[in-house]
């Protein structure tokens, strides 16, 4: 589908480094991060015609498909709601066979916003990762970043701390180097488990973006590291 959407459209196909699965805010920031470090970006969305227009506002050079095209990318990420995501990760099963899959899902409950939907002693991340295929491995990384500040690429007018978790030593280094040339700092925090903490934490950072305390927080905060 991809193929031909690009023959049909005039866009070439190139190698891909990264493909982001979803074509909204998220994309976006993680899209214009991965492309100012020279990666190059394919975006799958489940509207072809959305991932094109996401595509064409990124620059050249950037393909799009849907959801139902084989991810290109060695690295690919999840940019959709979690149970999108779980959908996703299934229906695209073998497909991701030896990749790396990048889980930036926050499991909030949207209808309480008063908990995460996943269970105490697991993660959205750890829930992904039971649906991939076994030679592939889940990082979790960008949950803590807001898109407004990754298309930005600071918070704060500092560069953005991306907190990465995943139990695969190479898919960590992938990711961090991916993050690294973005102009972010990777900061690799331990095992997938890990996005527990990550996930818990920031839910607390998104309900002090709605909480009237703190009037000038717009979903435009960051979680950083200082020293
Ligand atoms: N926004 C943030 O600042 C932020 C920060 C950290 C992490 N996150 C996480 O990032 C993820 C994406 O958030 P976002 O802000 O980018 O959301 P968004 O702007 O609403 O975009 C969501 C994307 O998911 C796609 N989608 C929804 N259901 C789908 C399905 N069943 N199959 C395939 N694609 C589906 C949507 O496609 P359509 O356009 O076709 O509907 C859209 O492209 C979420 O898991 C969120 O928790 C967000």
């Amino acid at each position: 589908m991809k193929t031909l959407l690009a023959r049909i459209f005039g866009k070439k196909t190139t190698m891909t480094n990264i493909t982001i699965i979803g074509n909204g805010n998220m994309a976006r920031g993680i899209a214009t991060r991965a492309l100012a470090g020279g990666q190059s970006v394919e975006i799958l969305g489940q509207d072809a015609a959305k991932a094109q227009e996401l595509a064409r506002e990124l620059g050249a050079g950037v393909t799009f498909g849907t959801t139902a095209d084989a991810p290109q990318g060695s690295i690919v990420v999840l940019a959709v709601p979690f149970e999108a995501a779980k959908s996703v990760v299934t229906a695209l099963g073998h497909t991701l066979a030896g990749k790396t899959i990048v889980d930036i899902t926050n499991p909030v409950n949207f209808e309480t916003f008063d908990s995460l939907v996943v269970e105490p002693g697991t993660s959205a991340a750890e829930e992904i990762a039971k649906l991939v295929p076994a030679s592939s491995n889940v990082v979790k990384a960008f949950n803590t970043t807001f898109a407004g500040t990754l298309v930005a690429g600071v918070s704060g007018g500092r560069p953005l701390d991306v907190f990465v978790s995943g139990d695969n030593a190479d898919a960590n280094a992938a990711v961090s180097s991916f993050v690294s040339a973005g102009g972010m700092r990777p900061l690799v925090v331990g095992p997938l488990k890990r996005a527990r903490e990550l996930e818990g934490f920031q839910f607390v950072l998104m309900t002090m973006q709605a909480n009237p305390e703190f009037a000038d927080f717009n979903w435009d905060t960051g979680l950083q590291v200082t020293k």
